[in-house]
């Protein structure tokens, strides 16, 4: 599924619209920097790794505008740090736009085109090699599921929320490539529902049984044995291995503990974040409370109530089984 692509021709980034999804496909598309930083915090596209992709296609339509002047390197400072800050909890946006400045300052390059020119090659192999580093994560995760699991995953850390393939989906993916007889609970989460819509949608896609059951029924379903591995992404793993994900990602692994449940995140080194030591410091993004005020259109509750819209939580690394990435399965205390 090719759903972040950069038309060379027209010089924009093309992303297949997940406000939408499963009722329509839809693409939006992004001229500049102000297109990305919409879509990143409108969540046209979201999931940590594919933030990380579009922030390095961003880089190329901010190093495109910022052109013409004698001070574009100024412009085009002031636009990276835009879409560096789009978003504060996943790990791979800063690591995106940081990575693509310092491919930069290792070359000689004197102009905003010839800048554009590097780093769309630096953008496109990027974009690649996290699906191959996907493939991998999938690799190693396999090895952990039996054939007959139902694995239950929250949000969606599928092929939408990476380049391509998917983390915890990818590992799925590959249980079932190996021929492994895989079954997916996918949570709804509540209130994007990344669940309901995009994991169910990429699943039955690809033919793999899929449930979705609201966020709720977790406890519920652990206790009637329906669940028997649970994998779920991350978008910053601390030092010390406790992991932000999406908000109802903690209360699972509560439960998968007090039930006895595996209970794995699945991530590549590009959402590990040595200089935070603890997920204490992980910032936390709060959203628009309308997110949770209204669904479908329509008003759920009454107006003048407040409501909390954090969009993460974190789990601590006790509660984690192992972190499955590229290099292999780590207990959370082994990555720094
Ligand atoms: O708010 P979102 O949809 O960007 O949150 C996404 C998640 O929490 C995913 O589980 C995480 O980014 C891992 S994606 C491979």
């Amino acid at each position: 599924m090719q759903h972040i692509y950069f038309d060379e021709k027209k010089k924009v980034l093309k992303l297949l619209d997940q406000r939408y999804l499963p009722s329509r496909e839809d693409w939006f598309e992004c001229a500049g920097t102000e297109d990305i930083v919409y879509a990143l915090q409108q969540m046209v596209i979201r999931g940590a790794p594919a933030i990380g992709v579009t922030a390095a296609y961003g880089c190329v339509l901010a190093a495109l505008e910022s052109g013409g002047t004698s001070t574009w390197e100024a412009t085009l400072e002031k636009n990276l740090e835009l879409i560096e800050h789009a978003r504060p909890t996943a790990a791979n946006l800063a690591w995106a736009v940081r990575g693509m400045q310092d491919a930069w300052r290792s070359k000689s390059i004197f102009s905003s085109e010839e800048l554009a020119d590097f780093w769309l090659q630096e953008a496109l192999s990027l974009h690649q090699e996290d699906i191959r580093i996907n493939k991998m994560i999938g690799a190693h995760g396999r090895e952990l599921l039996d054939s007959g699991d139902t694995v239950m995953t929250h949000c969606n850390a599928g092929a939408l929320a990476t380049g391509g393939y998917g983390t915890a989906l990818g590992v799925v993916r590959a249980a079932v490539e190996q021929g492994k007889e895989i079954r997916v609970i996918a949570n709804e989460t509540r209130p994007f529902l990344q669940g309901a819509r995009l994991t169910a949608y990429e699943l039955a896609g690809d033919n793999i049984p899929v449930r979705v059951a609201c966020d709720n029924a977790c406890g519920l379903l652990m206790q009637k044995g329906l669940v028997q591995k649970v994998v779920v992404g991350a978008d910053r793993i601390a030092a010390n291995g406790d992991t932000a994900n999406k908000i109802g990602t903690y209360p699972l692994a509560v439960m998968a503990q007090r039930h006895g449940i595996l209970f794995y995140v699945a991530a590549p080194f590009s959402t590990f974040d040595a200089k935070t030591p603890s997920g204490w410091y992980i910032p936390i993004e709060q959203r628009d409370p309308g997110e949770v005020k209204y669904m479908a259109g329509q008003m759920i509750m009454p107006r003048d109530v407040d409501v909390y819209n954090y969009a993460f939580d974190v789990t601590p690394q006790e509660l984690i089984s192992g972190i499955i990435t590229e290099k292999g399965v780590f207990a959370p205390g082994e990555l720094a």
